[in-house]
């Protein structure tokens, strides 16, 4: 066996950096927004990187890594490409999860929950705010798509440059999803791996919340 290997039997690393004893309030958007606002606070590395996780046509789960970039009373918000293979996905089922990991904090938040396409002036918005470059890109990749060469895609960015040499609008096909939690567990390492998990369920009209063992 190969040591490097060994290293990974080594369960000596113990979590200490914080616990959940008196919890978060009555909802769960609240303390999401402030455990992203701590990670962004301790200079996290991608802080606001997260993985969403879909439901493939073939029946198996694919996750991605993509930015949250609003927060708002309903959910989180993430943009991409409506007809990437997660927004083929989600229009085919909108049940999504959103595992989040803050390994400088010793946090992962686990979220369950319906996604659906922002408003299009929401979309129109955070599109007008990226860089001219970022929004040729939009038009540019047929994102998921088998692509022939590299050539094929930069022919397309050179089209769409000279298309739009100063202002790009946005693709219909790209924008924002609302992501509405419906199950959110919060995990904070403890020691001896006695964790703490901490969820949140929607019921009617509020939240269950409860412990897990870790
Ligand atoms: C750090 C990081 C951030 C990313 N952010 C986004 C994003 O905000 N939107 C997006 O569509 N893809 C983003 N990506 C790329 C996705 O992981 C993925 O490759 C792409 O969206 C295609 O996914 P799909 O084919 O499963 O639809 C990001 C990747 C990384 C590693």
């Amino acid at each position: 066996m190969n040591e490097y290997l060994e290293l990974l039997k080594n369960d000596h690393h113990q979590f200490d950096q914080g616990k959940l004893e008196d919890f978060l309030g009555v909802e769960p958007m609240e303390p999401i927004a402030l455990w992203l606002k701590e990670a962004i606070e301790k200079n996290v590395h991608e802080p606001n990187a997260i993985s969403v996780s879909t439901f493939g046509e073939d029946g198996f789960p694919i996750s991605r890594i993509v930015y949250v970039k609003d927060l708002m009373e309903a959910g989180l918000v993430f943009y991409t490409n409506y007809l990437s293979a997660k927004g083929k996905a989600i229009e085919r089922n909108p049940n999504v999860h959103i595992l989040i990991f803050w390994p400088e904090l010793e946090r992962q938040i686990s979220i369950k929950g319906h996604a659906e396409k922002v408003p299009s002036e929401m979309s129109d918005a955070y599109f007008e705010s990226r860089p001219w470059g970022s929004k040729i890109g939009a038009w540019a990749s047929h994102q998921s798509e088998t692509l022939d060469s590299r050539k094929e895609l930069e022919d397309r960015v050179h089209e769409y440059a000279e298309k739009f040499p100063d202002d790009v609008p946005r693709p219909d096909h790209w924008g924002g999803y609302l992501v509405r939690p419906v199950e959110v567990e919060f995990w904070q390492g403890r020691k001896s791996r006695l964790h703490d998990r901490i969820v949140y369920r929607k019921s009617e009209s509020s939240w269950e919340i409860f412990r897990r063992n870790p």
